[in-house]
């Protein structure tokens, strides 16, 4: 079982966009270890959220590493604008991208950390040859567009795959699971093999005196799954 930290990436989605700056704040200081943001585009996904201006104002209010995930066609048009917003981490969908590799090495020469996506239905064979190449990879356990759905088992097998290519070839690629991880399901997938977990719903629901105790017990329960 490898051993790299455990990352938890609370999804602003589901925070008060009224109080953004307090969220963040609140959550980096409840113990997040990267904040993640899911920009959408209303065409890849059918829901519309923000943009740079926005991602620069996240990037404002914490020193936390920003973990950018990219849901919008054609993005090698704007990742530049997403790095110079401050993302730390970029994730582009590979439904997205009919040119991988280079779109990785687009991120990578920008000085940030390039991560590969994979919608529910997409096989992990499509990012099988870009594996040595890339820093994270990121599988959706819920099809991409809005939090709260219910985590997808499938991804459990996609997981295990991926670990096991990750540790023949890249020892130190961070992955990372996103979609309806809540206290029942984070432990499955630490044992499948993801270190890093994004948690919307199960961090912001309820009112921010609980985000540590949320952070802390997600964390618990994922140490003590890879552990067993
Ligand atoms: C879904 C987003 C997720 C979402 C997760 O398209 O990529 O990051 O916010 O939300 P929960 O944790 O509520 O499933
Ligand atoms: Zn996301």
């Amino acid at each position: 079982m490898n051993e790299l930290p455990i990352r938890i990436a609370p999804s602003i989605l589901a925070c008060d966009f009224g109080s953004l700056a307090g969220e963040i704040s609140a959550v980096a200081a409840a113990g997040a270890d990267w904040i993640h943001v899911d920009v959408m585009d209303g065409h890849f996904v059918p829901n519309l959220t923000i943009g740079p201006p926005v991602v620069a104002a996240v990037r404002a209010a914490t020193k936390k590493p920003l973990d950018v995930h990219l849901m919008i066609e054609a993005p090698e048009r704007s990742i530049g604008d997403y790095v110079a917003a401050g993302a730390d981490r970029v994730g582009v969908h590979v439904e997205t991208c009919p040119h991988l590799h280079r779109t990785i090495a687009q991120i990578q020469d920008l000085g940030v950390k390039a991560c590969v996506v994979l919608n529910p239905g997409t096989p992990a064979g499509s990012i099988e040859p870009v594996i040595a190449d890339v820093d994270q990879v990121l599988v959706m356990s819920v099809n991409p567009g809005f939090g709260g759905q219910s985590f997808i088992q499938s991804s459990l097998d996609k997981l295990r795959q991926i670990r096991a290519w990750a540790e023949e070839r890249n020892p130190a690629l961070e992955l990372e699971i996103d979609g309806g991880i809540t206290m029942k399901t984070i432990g499955q997938a630490a044992a499948a093999g993801a270190n890093a977990f994004v948690a919307g719903t199960a961090v912001f629901k309820g009112s921010a005196e609980q985000y540590p105790q949320r952070i802390a017990a997600l964390r618990e329960e994922a140490e003590a799954a890879r552990h067993s």
